[in-house]
């Protein structure tokens, strides 16, 4: 154990430290015992199904929500007893929903900067910072209600900024938005980052943890179920993919068959035919397979042993796809009034 005063230094360096935090809803242990620990500058991904405790986690960081146990400490300071210095340091996207829709965009930022007691002139100045450095300085002027979703994401992730927070929560922020929507907001958000911000995110989407995050908590049923850098989660899965494409299309079959043999595997075909992937379990048994097939006259095209991907990964970890839904709820949360720490 450390002493008092090294631990009070090592605070300083976690954004976020949280020890077996738990909510329950009625009889619904929605988060059961999570431990997160971010390092400050980092991006951290908390990754998992919907429904499985990703925005109750996020809610109790934010003191948002009471935990019903653990700890949790932002940059050092408890949430439960010091909220208010916790606010300061942190960004919660989602909190700008309650915008005028026919004001334009500068506008409303700049409302939201004077309501966080920026004066007249640096509201407006930041507002056009902030709307320049989210892509939107075109739709400055123009009133919210003529934003694409796209936008309006990028316009509240740019409004949590306003106060400048040392740690940002952006809860899933590209969930229904189309695929060259989401790229820009990768693009944002890695600005962020390497501005000097801290990212703590959610989400659904395997690839985005994968692109993003340096490292990742996989949640599942409101416990964390694995935790490392996406490599490492790909690792402790154990296995390689092989990829082989024939030369000539027509030799697949007995390549399949050759795959089989030696690997002890079932090979999967692509939908082009000639191309076969495989898990294996040991990258050295690849050279009996490269021998096996020349034997058998089988030429190749191509040939890669990969890791496996995360979808991979999270399959083997929670025994279901990431895509599947909790049975237990859908996308509407069943409202229960919740007490907001004074
Ligand atoms: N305010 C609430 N009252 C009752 N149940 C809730 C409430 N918020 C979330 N839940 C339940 O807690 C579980 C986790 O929900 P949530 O944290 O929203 O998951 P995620 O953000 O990962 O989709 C779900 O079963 C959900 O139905
Ligand atoms: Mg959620």
């Amino acid at each position: 154990m450390n002493a008092p005063g090294q631990d009070a230094r090592a605070d300083q360096e976690w954004a976020v430290r949280a020890d077996g935090l738990v909510k329950i809803f009625g009889t619904n242990r929605a988060v059961d015992g999570v431990d997160l620990s971010v390092a400050a500058g980092t991006v951290y991904g908390v990754l998992g199904p919907n429904g499985a405790g990703k925005t109750t986690t996020i809610n109790m960081l934010a003191t948002l929500m009471r935990p019903d146990a653990g700890t949790a400490r932002i940059f050092g300071h408890d949430v439960v007893r010091e909220p208010q210095i916790v606010r300061q340091l942190i960004g919660v996207t989602g909190q700008f929903a309650s915008v005028d829709e026919t004001l334009s965009a500068t506008e409303n930022l700049v409302i939201f900067a004077r309501l966080l007691g920026l004066g007249r002139a640096e509201s407006r100045a930041k507002a056009a910072d902030l709307l320049e450095r989210f892509g939107l300085t075109d739709a400055a002027r123009r009133p919210l209600k003529n934003f694409s979703g796209g936008m309006r994401r990028r316009l509240d992730l740019a409004a949590s900024l306003i106060s400048q927070p040392p740690l940002i929560f952006l809860d899933e922020p590209t969930t229904g938005l189309d695929p060259r929507t989401r790229g820009q907001m990768w693009d944002t958000i890695r600005a962020l980052v390497a501005s000097g911000s801290t990212v703590l995110l959610t989400t659904q989407y395997l690839d985005e943890a994968d692109q993003l995050a340096d490292r990742i908590a996989v949640i599942d049923s409101g416990r964390v179920v694995a935790e490392g850098t996406s490599d490492e989660l790909k690792a402790s899965v154990g296995t390689s993919s092989l990829q082989l494409r024939m030369e000539n299309p027509a030799d697949t079959a007995v390549a399949v068959r050759e795959v089989e043999r030696v690997l002890g595997v079932r090979a999967a075909l692509s939908p082009e035919a000639s191309r076969i992937t495989a898990p294996m379990a040991d990258a050295e048994r690849v050279t009996d397979l490269l021998i096996a097939l020349r034997r058998a006259d089988v030429r190749l095209a191509e040939m890669s042993v990969q890791k496996p991907t995360l979808d991979e990964v999270f399959l083997t970890l929670t025994g279901h796809d990431a895509a599947d839904q909790d049975t237990n709820t859908g996308n509407t949360i069943p409202l229960e009034k919740e007490e907001v720490l004074a």
